[in-house]
Formats: structure tokens, C-alpha cells, sequence
């Protein structure tokens, strides 16, 4: 691809430069070695589904070329080095950590006797019966991420194992972990582990890898799928309850956004001085929608499993809250049953706490168009001036980002839209 590791390098070098000079190779060659270990693993399992092959190359930096030679060393270190399971994960049961440790969520037998689970699509099957568990032990966790000095942003980013190169590309732009004015900004990514079918034992020692380098993985002892999505949720707000409970304002989204970090922080300075930062919960708020019942949709939801208009919801590619508010949520969570669909399940819950969650128009998680191809969406001008825009691939991310820091950029206004 025209986007070559050399350009990548060079300006990340140079972003890099002021405040860890000396680490910036060996950390790149180290990750670059592990995209193409990764790259190796996705396309030995596309190998059974062909649909995914095209998928790897597209979300990768490079194609199964690159370091053909490092592949093996990789593999020599990690078997001699790699940490056996679960020696991460800070297991502490006497009620000052993670006390969850149901290892074995079995069905709840009570839904099945029920005339409505007859009825309901068996997609959601899975779901009811394990509706109950909601949290679990912890495989990789760092207890000691808000030890150090007040954290005023928290960057809290969902991801999962096979999405490294996303991972990498956050931590390199707006996710990277720096001080801004005095104001410390920390990042953690929230993982489950590997879907059936995955090659979970190889997967699990690469992610295990990965955090050994950059520290900054939660892991969770369930299933990544779609569905699950919600427990990311909760066992997040119960470990930012436990772990960092002082922190300002915590930015939570997936791993495919842009983030205009500066103008975040910009826009919680401003609520500070309002003194509105209390109850604040900002995002793309929708407001009056109602389940979808389009069987073909992602987002389908059967009558039998819910059957009210929505509360009012943030769009959950990426929004920002105060820390007292997350930690009201957090309690007000324990009395909502989970929902399949997560910032739905965070709609349900402030509404528990009569909290509304203010719509900002920097906020664009359904793209800045909603016409995928309008060119609107790759226009660096508005990413300039906006906070959170969906989707990029790992490569425009990089690409969007350095342009948009540019000094020769040259943008007519601050212009809202
Ligand atoms: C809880 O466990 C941790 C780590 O094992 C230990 O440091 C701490 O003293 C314990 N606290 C209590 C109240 O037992
Ligand atoms: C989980 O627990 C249930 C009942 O408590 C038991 O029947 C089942 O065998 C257990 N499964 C595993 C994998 O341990
Ligand atoms: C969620 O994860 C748990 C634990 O891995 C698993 O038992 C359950 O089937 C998953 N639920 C769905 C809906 O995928």
C-alpha cells in the first residue's frame, strides 16, 4: 500500500520526540513484529472462511510479507517468556480489588421454562440464559493505573484481541498517554477473550504480550461477542469504581474513531468553568428511537425481549463523562437488567438517575455524513474542529491525524456545523 511503514515511522518519530525519544524503535519494531505475527494467525484461520481473509488484509498495515525472518524469534522468546495463564490478573478476593470470581456461568434453567422463550429468536437464546453473569474474574488488570497523581482524563477504548493494529494506531494518536497543561491523561483498552472458533491459547499469549509492553489492557474472563458488549460496561464501571474513582472525566469509545483530544479537553475546561461538569454526560444523544425489528439488522431486537420506545441514549463510538456521575451510574447499573444493545443499557441506566445526556454536535459517531461516501467524511477541516468522528480504518486514522496536525493546514474558520 502507498501508506509505507517508512512514512509511518518518520512521523511518528518526529510526535514522539519530545518525551520518550529513546523508545520509539525498539517499541515500533516490537509491534510491528507482532502485526505480522498477528497477520500470520488471521490468515491460517481465514483459511477455513474465506470472507475473512479480505478482511485481515484490509484492517492490516502490511501483507504477510513483512519480517518474515523476525516471525520466528517472536515465537522463540515468547514460549521461553510467556506468562503462564493468569499470572496477570491481580486476583484479590478480600473485597479491596477485583472480587469476582465466578469462573462458570451456567444457564439459568428458570428462562427456558418460560412461555415467552419459546417464542423468542433463538439469536437471543444464548443471551436470556446467560443474562444473570455480570461480572467476571479478571485475566489481565492494572490496579495501579490511577496510582500515580490525579488522572484528569481517563481513555477508556473497546477493543478485541484480533483488532491490535487499531489498538496501535490509537495509542500512537489521540489515545496516547501523556500530561496536556498539568492534566494527566491515561488510556486502557477493555478486552474479552477470543470468540469459538478462534485460535484462543495463540491469541491469548500474543494479547498477554502486548500488555507486558504498553500496560494498558483490561481483560475479562467472557466470550467478545456482540452481545457481551454490555459486560464490558458494567465490569468497566465496577473497576473504575474500585481502581480509579478519582479521576475527572472518563472519554469512553471504540477503537475505530477519530478523537480530537485537544478539543475534548477543551470542551471539559469549558464545563469546569461552567460548573456543569457534575452530571455530565456528552455524546451523539438520539433521542425518541425505538427497538428495531428488522430480523436482517444488527441491531434487531425481538418484541419478547423488549418492548418500549428507548430512552434517550448516547451513540457508543465515543462520549465523555464526569467521574461522579460514573460512579452514580455504576450503582444505578446494578438494578438494570442487561440489554444486548450497550449504550442503550447506559440510556436505561440514566434514566434511573433522571440524568439526561446532552447532545453535542462534536460528537459524530454516525460519521460526519451519513452518506458513507460523501467526501464531507474525509475532509481534515472538520475533523479539525469536531471531537469524535467514526469510522476510520487504522491507516486513515494515521494518515487523518497527522494532517489534521499539520502546520500547513490551513482551515477557513472554526466553523460548527
Ligand atoms: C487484601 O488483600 C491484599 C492483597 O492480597 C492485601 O494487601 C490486603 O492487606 C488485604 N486487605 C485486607 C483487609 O485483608
Ligand atoms: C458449570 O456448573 C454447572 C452447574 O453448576 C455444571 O453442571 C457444569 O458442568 C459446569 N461446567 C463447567 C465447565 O465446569
Ligand atoms: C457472554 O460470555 C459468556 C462467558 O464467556 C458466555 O457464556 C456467553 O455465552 C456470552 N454471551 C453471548 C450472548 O455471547
Amino acid at each position: 500500500s502507498e501508506w509505507s511503514r517508512g512514512a509511518t515511522v518518520t512521523d511518528m518519530d518526529h510526535f514522539f520526540r519530545r518525551k520518550r525519544a529513546g523508545l520509539v524503535k525498539p517499541l515500533l519494531s516490537l509491534s510491528l513484529i507482532f502485526v505480522s505475527v498477528l497477520m500470520i494467525l488471521k490468515l491460517k484461520l481465514s483459511e477455513k472462511d474465506a470472507a475473512r481473509i479480505k478482511q485481515a488484509r484490509d484492517a492490516s498495515w502490511c501483507g504477510s510479507d513483512c519480517f518474515p525472518a523476525v516471525e520466528s524469534n517472536f515465537w522463540r522468546i515468547n514460549t521461553q517468556h510467556a506468562p503462564s495463564k493468569r499470572t496477570d490478573a491481580q486476583q484479590v478476593s478480600n473485597g479491596t480489588g477485583w472480587d469476582a470470581q465466578v469462573l462458570n456461568c451456567s444457564e439459568d434453567a428458570s428462562v427456558k421454562s418460560q412461555p415467552w422463550f419459546r417464542h423468542l429468536d433463538p439469536r437471543f437464546h444464548q443471551f436470556v440464559l446467560h443474562r444473570h453473569c455480570r461480572y467476571f474474574p479478571m485475566l489481565i488488570n492494572h490496579p495501579e493505573k490511577c496510582a500515580d497523581g490525579e488522572v484528569h482524563l481517563l481513555m477508556v477504548i473497546k477493543s478485541v484481541i484480533e483488532q491490535h493494529d487499531r489498538r496501535e494506531a490509537v495509542r500512537k494518536t489521540w489515545g496516547q498517554e501523556r500530561t496536556v497543561d498539568g492534566k494527566k491523561i491515561k488510556t486502557l483498552f477493555l478486552l474479552g477473550t477470543p470468540t469459538t472458533g478462534k485460535d484462543t491459547r495463540n491469541l491469548q499469549k500474543l494479547i498477554e504480550y502486548e500488555d507486558k509492553i504498553f500496560k494498558d489492557i483490561l481483560q475479562w474472563d467472557f466470550m467478545d461477542t456482540f452481545f457481551n458488549l454490555t459486560l464490558k460496561e458494567v465490569n468497566f464501571l465496577k473497576w473504575f469504581n474500585i481502581y480509579c474513582p478519582g479521576v475527572r472525566f472518563i472519554f469512553k469509545g471504540d477503537d475505530d474513531v477519530f478523537v480530537n483530544t485537544n478539543n475534548l479537553l477543551e470542551l471539559t475546561a469549558f464545563k469546569v468553568e461552567e460548573r456543569k461538569d457534575a452530571d455530565l454526560f456528552i455524546g451523539d444523544t438520539i433521542t425518541k428511537a425505538i427497538p428495531i425489528r428488522n430480523r436482517q439488522s444488527k441491531y434487531y431486537i425481538p418484541k419478547e425481549l423488549y418492548d418500549k420506545p428507548y430512552p434517550p441514549y448516547v451513540g457508543g463510538g465515543g462520549f465523555v463523562m464526569s467521574s461522579q456521575l460514573a460512579r452514580r451510574l455504576f450503582a444505578a447499573s446494578e438494578d438494570v437488567e442487561l440489554y444486548p444493545i450497550d449504550d442503550v443499557f447506559l440510556g436505561m441506566c440514566l434514566k434511573k438517575l433522571s440524568v439526561a445526556p446532552e447532545l453535542h454536535s462534536g460528537f459524530r459517531t454516525f460519521g460526519i455524513s451519513r452518506h458513507k461516501a460523501s467526501s464531507m467524511n474525509r475532509e481534515p477541516c472538520f475533523y479539525k474542529n469536531l471531537i469524535v468522528v467514526h469510522k476510520l480504518s487504522a491507516q486513515e486514522l494515521f494518515r487523518m491525524w497527522s494532517t489534521v496536525h499539520s502546520k500547513d493546514l490551513v482551515c477557513a474558520q472554526r466553523t460548527s456545523m
